[in-house]
């Protein structure tokens, strides 16, 4: 070609892109800022915190800066309001009873913590609204406000280091622990697997440890963690707090210890893990039926970008 015609076919193009550009401005999805019937109910430190960094997609009233407002960056915030507004209407949430709206704030948290909300690509161009420390901090401590630790007590003490002794010594062949309703076998074993993590003090009253067996020790060092491979198997024992004299904290009475198996196919009716929780020093399984396990999927659906599992390994064993 010609240099004179290649400029010339330049200049159509950008003629037809320019021409592009304007036409679709025109092609204009609706986005109505419907009434606030009846906002969550919260203290303005915590609807601060919301409304800064959520309320531009989970509320009715979204304020979209000039930049969004030019197709195609239009049509995409346009989409993820009209979704996020199904998920979580933060405009419309108070009317329900309270303990569901910190039910909802609760889940909010865990997606905020995971990185997953605000959406990432939606930050990314809008940095004002990333949630920093103090914001999830807020959100915290509103949903779990700091108390007072337990009181030490001798008699509490004892009991509880005699039964953390049992629970170390314990050997498979002593116990004799029922199925899970579903189905599942107690892993008797678990005390010896690996450590995975231990968790925060988000619930200040628990301490609670996550032990990975061998499958998912493996998958770890070979950075196949999303999904987990089939047999992976996570538990999460749970003991009361006890503080001693010098103000240590260690593990009380034991509360429960939960398991998730992971099958896809076996346990494809939820969500690929299989589900168990054995509660008590006596180890009774936990539920009225198999229906229990609703319970565990719904409150691990915030994470099924990570294959519905929580916990990231402890640095070091990445
Ligand atoms: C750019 C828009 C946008 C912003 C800002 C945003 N979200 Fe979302 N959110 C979405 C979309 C889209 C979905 C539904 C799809 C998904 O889960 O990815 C969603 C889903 C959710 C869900 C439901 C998850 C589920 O599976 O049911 C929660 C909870 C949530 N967001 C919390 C928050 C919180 C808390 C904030 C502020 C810290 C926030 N979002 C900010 C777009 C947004
Ligand atoms: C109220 C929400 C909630 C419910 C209900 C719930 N979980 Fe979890 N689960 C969590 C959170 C949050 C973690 C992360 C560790 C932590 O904070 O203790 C977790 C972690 C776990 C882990 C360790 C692996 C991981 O994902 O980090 C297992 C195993 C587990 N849960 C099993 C269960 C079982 C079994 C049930 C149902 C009987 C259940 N969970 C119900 C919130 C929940």
């Amino acid at each position: 070609m010609e240099p004179r015609t290649t400029a010339r076919t330049l200049s159509y193009l950008i003629v037809i892109a320019l021409v592009g550009f304007v036409a679709i401005q025109f092609v204009r999805p609706r986005l109505d800022n419907p009434p606030v019937t009846a906002e969550i109910q919260a203290p303005p430190e915590v609807k601060r915190v919301l409304k800064n960094s959520c309320y531009d997609c989970h509320s009715n009233e979204t304020r979209l800066p000039w930049f969004d407002h030019v197709a195609p960056a239009y049509w995409l915030v346009t989409a993820d309001v009209e979704e996020a507004r199904k998920h979580v209407n933060f405009s419309e949430i108070g009317k329900l009873p309270a303990a569901q709206q910190k039910g909802i704030l609760y889940e909010a948290v865990n997606q905020a913590q995971m990185g997953a909300m605000p959406l990432p690509r939606y930050t990314m161009i809008h940095p004002h609204a990333r949630i920093t420390a103090e914001d999830l901090a807020v959100l915290k401590n509103y949903l779990n406000p700091p108390a007072p630790a337990p009181a030490p007590d001798d008699a509490a003490k004892v009991a509880a280091d005699t039964q953390y002794d049992k629970w170390i010594h314990a050997s498979s062949a002593m116990l004799n622990v029922q199925p899970e309703l579903n189905g599942i076998r107690y892993f008797p074993d678990y005390r010896n697997w690996k450590v995975l993590s231990t968790t925060d003090r988000f619930d200040n009253h628990t301490l609670r440890i996550i032990f990975g067996n061998d499958i998912a020790m493996r998958a770890i060092a070979e950075h196949h963690i999303n999904p987990w491979p089939k047999g992976t198997v996570f538990a999460k024992a749970a003991w009361a707090q006890q503080v001693d004299a010098n103000g240590d904290t260690k593990t009380g009475s034991f509360i429960q210890v939960e398991f998730m198996i992971k099958d896809s196919e076996k346990y494809a009716s939820t969500k690929g893990w299989g589900y168990a929780r054995w509660r008590g020093t006596d180890l009774k399984p936990y539920g009225k039926d198999a229906d229990f396990a609703n319970e565990c999927v719904g409150c691990h659906n915030p994470v099924r970008h990570n294959d519905y599992v929580y916990s990231f390994p402890l640095a070091g064993q990445q």
